[in-house]
């Protein structure tokens, strides 16, 4: 599109710029389908229609001042409410609703970081958290400046609680345990945790942007899960996702906390700015009061038995998934899962589990790629129980496909991501990566083809496909 078209000189039509908005959805995955397996929670177009019809009465209300629009305020502290009832708060639990994960994340890390800083003059901060906490802690420690100190895994890829102990000082502002982890979805050993934070007095705050509004469920459904919320005496705080098993539409979370000792450090307040004394809850500024009406409007639709039925479908399609992909040969599941999401790696040295997902792709599935281990990531919900044979049976033969064939792993994107994920110089995949990455936001610039790319949500070049290629060949010239 020429910068001329994007702004045109003179206005179009409504109906012609909203046919031209739809057309260009044609590209995007298909994920009422159920192929996709990441990024989109889909229930079904009625309810899709319900969450736009919430969405679209609050679109331009704006919860920045929570005075101003009280409907918007009883949506977030009744949302707040019904997540601490999950979570088993008590009386003192407080939160607020964000944009999402990453908000709630983020928001957790400055908290702790100024609570150190105000209580124990902590002035270089560093929080520990388990190698398998998701990318948006890696951004809070560098937006914030608190240093990461990763907890290693154990053998079963569970975060290593025996070594947390030893990597707590003084500088420590938190730690964190996930329910469950975004990679192979196991829930971190929160009670193990819990007893160290509390015996060191230092907060922990639980990643449930995934859990939070399914574990709750899966448990009254009959399913025993460790224990992961509030009951769990030294959890501090809580994040977690409307938008994910929610199933709100994009652009809500919930981060609580135990008391309002703990969240006032979260918050914002200036006294002297000219334009008013201003208090703020959270990142944003102006909070879109959409996101906070699809959600609100969620949780009363659904209500414990519709989030259970739901559940209930989400561990059908998880247990048979995980069965299907144990007794497929070649095949393990990563780790010990408790559901909803699992990873699959290969058995054996001979199968490259990256070219699997490329013959996966080619069958018109949207799988995510893991590294340390390689595998294949699937984010399960009630949506996928229909097509969970079709992917075991698509699967069984991408496995065949690649044992009959052992160059495909040289080959497509089973290249390019062998070579990010091994390549030991990361320095050189991260500049490579942030030069292709920050090209793309040029103005008016293509979007990034994530197909070419090769990398469905760290976003890697084209031009790694090269300097695979390259790799590639230098390690079969050397072999
Ligand atoms: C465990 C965990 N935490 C945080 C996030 C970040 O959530 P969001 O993408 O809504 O920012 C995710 C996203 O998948 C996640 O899996």
């Amino acid at each position: 599109m020429s910068a001329q078209d994007a702004l045109p000189e003179h206005g179009l039509p409504a109906d012609q710029v909203l046919q031209q908005l739809r057309s260009y959805g044609a590209a995007d995955p298909h994920y009422q389908s159920g192929r996709l397996w990441s990024l989109v929670y889909y229930l079904d177009a009625e309810h899709d229609g319900f969450l736009q019809q919430a969405y679209a009465s609050y679109a331009s209300a704006n919860g920045l001042n929570p005075g101003a629009f009280k409907s918007l305020k009883r949506f977030e502290s009744e949302i707040v409410a019904a997540a601490a009832r999950l979570q088993h708060g008590g009386p003192e639990t407080c939160g607020v609703v964000t944009s999402g994960g990453t908000e709630s994340c983020l928001l957790a890390v400055k908290t702790y970081r100024d609570l150190a800083r105000a209580t124990r003059g902590v002035r270089k901060p560093e929080m520990i958290v388990p190698t398998t906490a998701h990318v948006a802690w890696f951004k809070a420690s560098e937006y914030f400046g608190v240093k990461l100190r990763l907890l290693p895994l154990d053998a079963r890829l569970h975060a290593d609680v025996s070594k947390l102990e030893s990597m707590i000082n003084r500088r420590t502002v938190m730690i964190l345990g996930s329910a469950p982890e975004y990679p192979h979805g196991s829930i971190d050993p929160i009670e193990a945790m819990g007893a160290i934070a509390q015996r060191h007095q230092v907060p922990l705050h639980v990643d449930a942007c995934v859990g939070g509004f399914i574990l709750p469920f899966m448990e009254m459904n009959g399913i025993a899960l460790p224990r992961w919320d509030y009951r769990v005496p030294g959890v501090t705080s809580i994040s977690a996702d409307l938008h994910k098993y929610g199933f709100a539409a994009k652009g809500a979370s919930t981060i609580t906390y135990r008391n309002l000792h703990l969240l006032k450090h979260q918050m914002f307040v200036a006294t002297d700015w000219p334009g008013g004394v201003f208090a703020s809850p959270a990142l944003l500024g102006t909070r879109p009061g959409g996101a906070y009406a699809a959600a609100w409007a969620a949780l009363q639709h659904f209500g414990v038995d519709g989030y259970r039925d739901l559940a209930a479908r989400t561990s059908e399609a998880f247990d048979r998934m995980r069965s299907g992909i144990e007794a497929t040969p070649g095949l393990r599941v990563l780790g010990e899962p408790t559901g909803p999401l699992l990873a699959y790696g290969s058995a054996d040295a001979d199968l490259n589990i990256f070219a699997v997902g490329d013959q996966m792709d080619a069958k018109g599935w949207l799988v995510n790629r893991l590294q340390f281990p390689d595998g294949l990531h699937a984010m399960i919900t009630a949506q996928h129980l229909p097509v969970v044979d079709d992917y075991l049976r698509d699967l069984r033969e991408a496995v065949a496909t690649v044992r009959a064939d052992p160059t495909l792993a040289q080959k497509g994107r089973a290249a390019t991501y062998g070579m990010m994920a091994h390549l030991p110089l990361r320095g050189v995949v991260r500049s490579k990566v942030l030069s292709m990455f920050a090209d793309s936001y040029r103005a008016g610039g293509a979007p990034l083809d994530l197909e070419a790319a090769g990398h469905d949500e760290g976003h890697a070049p084209p031009l790694l496909e090269r300097l695979a290629a390259r790799y590639v060949a230098w390690k079969q010239r050397r072999a």
